[in-house]
Parts: C-alpha cells; structure tokens; sequence
C-alpha cells in the first residue's frame, strides 16, 4: 500500500534550520551558536533539518513515505532553487532512512515510495530506486543519495542536509528613538525564511515580525531569498531574548 499524507502546506510549515542565534542580553549582544551544529560555511556545511516525526502518520506504515522540500517544484520536476526534495521512508525495525529525490539520470525529483509498484519511480524517465534508495531500473546510473538522519528527544527527526546551513551575524544598531537588532545571513534564491524569537533560553520559539529598512516599522513575518546578503531589523525593546532564522518547508 502506497502511504501518502493529505495535509495542507500550512500544517506543514515547521522549523528547518537555525542560523547562528544572537543573543542580547542586557543592551548587549553576543553572538551565540546555541545551535553550534549549524552553519559555519554557507557553501559546504549540512544544515540540520529538525522534524517531528508525529507530522507523518506515513512513516507510522512500514513502506511508509514522505517527501519534503525548501524549494517548490516546478512542473517539469526539477526544483525552483538549491534544493532538491528529501525523502523519509519507514524501513523494517522502525527504521528510518533519508535520501535525496534528486534522481541520478537528469536530476528529476523522484516520487514518494510506491508500495505497490515497490519502487520510488522518476515521473521523468522512469528510473526505479528501491525504499533504500538503491537503483532497480532504468537510465539512472546510480543509486539515490543518502543524508545521515537520527531520531533526537520528544520525537524529533533530525536529518544532515548538504549546504542548507547558514550563518546568522547580528548587531544592534540605534536610532535617535529606539534600537533595532540587525541580522544578516545569506538568504537563498527560493527559500523562504522567518525570524523566531524567545525570552529564556527554555521557552519555545515564537514568530518574530522585522522590517527590511531600519527606518520602517516591523510588520513583515518572512521573506523570499534571493541569493544576496539579507538584512533585517527587529525591534530590541526589552533588552533580553535570544533570536534565530528559520527556513521554512513544506510537503512535495
Ligand atoms: S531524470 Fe529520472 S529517469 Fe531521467
């Protein structure tokens, strides 16, 4: 039985990646890599993407199979940016196992696992890759990549992800009436990313709203990269708080 996950892109719009986190604390800023893993080289570092497993009843079904991505798919199924589509299957054991939907013939993204078929097929030339990625049939020459991928606490899948991490710099900047806290980070053509924010280092991250120009008022809750160097100002009222970037995601 092929497992598939009706749900809007909404629902699915999760926390991928941290950039480095600023901390302020006190008027004062450091710079922190509370999330150290992720990001010190915008060309070849993995980003961590962090999911929660309960989001896919799919991989509750052995052959279970979910394919999510950053960057949308155009119509001919190659991705609109970087990033081609990953993929979590259900093994045996309640294993899980991520690949990359990028197919090895033209680059296709290659579809969820069919159970039936017991293959993942490329809608493009039909190559077939069996749920551990390795290639069954077709033009394809090799198997599908493979991402190293662990389950972490409170259910969370985390799964190393070439390239996705990135770098967040920060500083406060002040104005004759107030001070913004200024991020910059290399935002990617396609991808879209939102400012998070938390008071204490235990609470959660909530949405934080920022402004492109220091001058206008915070009223924008994300943005679309654009492969340039993006700067943001977020209102630094308080004094205390700890911000981060997050790329968002969806279902493919
Ligand atoms: S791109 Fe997948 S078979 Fe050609």
């Amino acid at each position: 039985m092929r497992a598939t996950i009706q749900n809007s892109r909404r629902q699915f719009v999760k926390v991928l990646a941290y950039g480095g986190v600023a901390s302020v604390t006190g008027g004062q800023l450091f710079e922190q890599k509370i999330h150290a893993d992720v990001g010190v080289e915008f060309i070849s570092n993995p980003g961590k993407l962090r999911v929660r497993r309960d989001d896919f009843p799919a991989l509750n079904t052995l052959n279970g199979s979910v394919r999510i991505g950053v960057n949308p798919l155009r119509s001919n199924h190659q991705p609109n940016g970087t990033f081609h589509p990953i993929l979590i299957n259900r093994l045996e054991n309640d294993e899980l196992i991520a690949l990359s939907a990028e197919c090895t013939h033209a680059s296709c993204a290659v579809r969820t696992y069919n159970d039936q078929a017991g293959a993942h097929i490329c809608p493009c030339h039909g190559s077939r890759f069996g749920i551990d990625g390795a290639r069954l049939s077709g033009p394809a020459p090799f198997a599908l990549d493979r991402y190293p991928i662990s389950l972490r606490e409170n259910g969370i899948i985390e799964i190393e992800v070439p390239r996705l991490g990135f770098t967040v710099n920060g500083c406060i900047e002040k104005t004759e009436s107030h001070s913004l806290l200024k991020l910059e980070f290399p935002a990617r053509r396609s991808l879209t990313y939102q400012v998070v924010k938390k008071e204490g280092i235990t609470e959660s991250w909530t949405p934080a709203l920022f402004s492109r120009d220091p001058s206008s008022e915070a009223e924008q809750n994300e943005l679309q990269g654009d492969d340039t160097i993006t700067s943001i100002y977020v209102p630094h009222e308080h004094g205390n708080g700890f911000y981060g970037v997050e790329i968002k995601y969806q279902l493919l």
